[in-house]
């Protein structure tokens, strides 16, 4: 991402934000609440029309494209909320991901061994999981669509412990497959064990980028940079 400038009806969110990320890289994107990630998870999506920069993946620009041709193009999302659908069983969300399957590893089999937990509540409707299932079948989604890049936006929001571990596991592994990854956390833990790399936004623009072991080392400078001391 190269000066990428968005926000909603005229008004500024993203302020021009610069981001770079190696292929199969996992960089975790903290910042304070408002501060704009899901604006920019939104906007590299094609959900909110960029006023200008760019957004290049493998060279290609897809800032300013339409979403189904950025997810096309590549990239998936894990949305915040996870955005399950109610009405609808495992088995049927997993069904109209896998509808137009992108060439590459992720398939069915493959992601219910990942997640086999999965595999036990087939049958089951959307409202009748657990936040920590809606997490791992939002992520299930997300991987049918075989993308370059996965964006991840809060995926430990409201879970246990226990299951934020879980959470952190299949990230892992998934990035361990050779997936490229951003991960917008606000549990520090899990960004800094899952990630390589850290950036830290602050109103709308990434106020520094660093490994992620530098930031792990010095607590108190990743408070400042956050802005909570
Ligand atoms: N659909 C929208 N319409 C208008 N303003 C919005 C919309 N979505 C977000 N905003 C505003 O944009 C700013 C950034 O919000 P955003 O959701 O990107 O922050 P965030 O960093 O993801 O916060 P959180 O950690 O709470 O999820 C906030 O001031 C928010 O009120
Ligand atoms: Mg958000």
């Amino acid at each position: 991402m190269r000066g990428l400038r968005s926000g909603y009806a005229g008004g500024v969110v993203l302020g021009g934000v610069d981001l770079d990320l190696d292929e199969g890289g996992t960089v975790a994107l903290l910042g304070r609440n408002g501060v704009g990630k899901t604006t920019l998870i939104s906007t590299v999506m094609g959900l909110v029309r960029p006023y200008g920069g760019s957004v290049l993946l493998d060279g290609r620009e897809l800032a300013g494209a339409r979403v189904d041709v950025i997810a096309r193009a590549g990239v998936g999302v894990v949305p915040q909320g996870r955005r399950v659908f109610a009405p609808l069983t495992v088995d049927e969300h997993l069904t109209i991901a896998s509808r137009s399957p992108a060439r590459g590893p992720w398939t069915r089999t493959r992601v219910l061994d990942l997640l086999p937990r999965l595999g036990e509540r087939l049958g089951h409707r959307g409202d009748q999981l657990s936040g920590g299932e809606q997490q791992m079948l939002a992520i299930a989604r997300a991987l049918l669509g075989n993308p370059r890049l996965l964006l991840l936006d809060e995926p430990s929001d409201g879970l246990a412990p226990a299951i934020v571990s879980q959470v952190g596991e299949v990230i892992r592994e998934v990035s361990a497959q050779g997936m490229s990854v951003v991960l917008v956390e606000q549990n520090l833990g899990l960004a800094l064990s899952v990630a390589e790399s850290v950036a830290v936004m602050r109103k709308g623009v990434i106020v520094h980028r660093s490994a992620a072991a530098e930031l792990a080392s010095r607590p108190g400078d990743l408070r400042r940079l956050l802005g909570v001391d």
